[in-house]
């Protein structure tokens, strides 16, 4: 595990955004797992800028976002697709068709739509490079604190504190989704290489648990310990309490 401490939120972005551009000149058909939420968003602006400078082609990769609210299509302004639109995938050159986010539309198969999710990464070779957020509680993806780690991609159920935690996106509590399908423990982990993004004091617990406290499923993300890849990218704040 590889722990990178920044002065600001930008820096973590800069060095995260290099991240994927390098990761996209050695391999241009990559495939790149993405994260919606606040942290990532000076990630996307720098990879924007690596784009129009000329650095960084995304004609041929294929992303993947971690997880989509159960009840919006991907024209809902809070969808999470609508969010990797406006935030990333309009401004640079990747291709319409290469975009997936998992459906959310209510009342499918969502084991099935889950597996086939998962299948589709498996069949393009996996991912490469996996961005992540964390939650005050732990969580990656909507995989929240449990009894057991998850499996592949799968339906979950917001918690209240992630309810507390999102509504700052929406008009009122009570708009935001109670459901969503999410990525699973297991198939984050099977990504090449993980880069967790983090800034601010009020996630330093949430990273001291992931970083220095047991394995255990009740902290998610602490089982990126065992991860061969993964670096955390944290500002002073995130990391004030290792
Ligand atoms: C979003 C996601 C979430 C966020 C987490 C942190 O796709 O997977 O796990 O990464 O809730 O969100 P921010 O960055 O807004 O603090």
């Amino acid at each position: 595990m590889n722990i990178r401490i920044f002065k600001s939120a930008d820096d973590i972005g800069k060095a995260a955004a290099m991240i994927f551009a390098s990761q996209v000149l050695q391999k241009p058909n990559c495939l790149l797992g993405f994260a919606t939420g606040s942290t990532p968003l000076p990630t996307y602006r720098q990879m924007i800028e690596l784009y129009k400078s000329g650095i960084a082609d995304y004609s041929s990769v294929t992303t993947f976002n971690l997880d989509e609210y159960i009840g919006f299509d991907g024209n809902h302004p809070q969808s999470y697709r609508y969010f990797m639109m406006q935030n990333l995938f309009n401004h640079i050159n990747v291709k319409q068709e290469n975009i997936n986010v998992v459906s959310g539309i209510p009342n499918s198969n969502f084991e099935e739509v889950g597996k086939a999710y998962d299948q589709k990464i498996e069949s393009l070779g996996g991912i490469d490079v996996q961005l992540l957020g964390i939650g005050h509680n732990g969580h990656v993806a909507f995989n929240e604190p449990s009894d057991h780690f998850s499996n592949g991609t799968h339906q979950v159920f917001l918690t209240n504190s992630t309810i507390e935690a999102n509504k700052r996106f929406f008009e009122h509590a009570d708009d935001v989704p109670r459901s969503a399908m999410s990525m699973g423990i297991a198939s984050i982990m099977k990504a090449r290489n993980i880069v967790l993004v983090s800034a601010g004091s009020d996630k330093a617990t949430a990273i001291q648990a992931a970083v220095e406290g047991p394995i255990t499923p009740e902290c998610p993300a602490s089982i990126l310990q065992l991860h061969p890849s993964v670096t955390f990218m944290l500002d002073e704040g995130a990391a004030s309490k290792l």
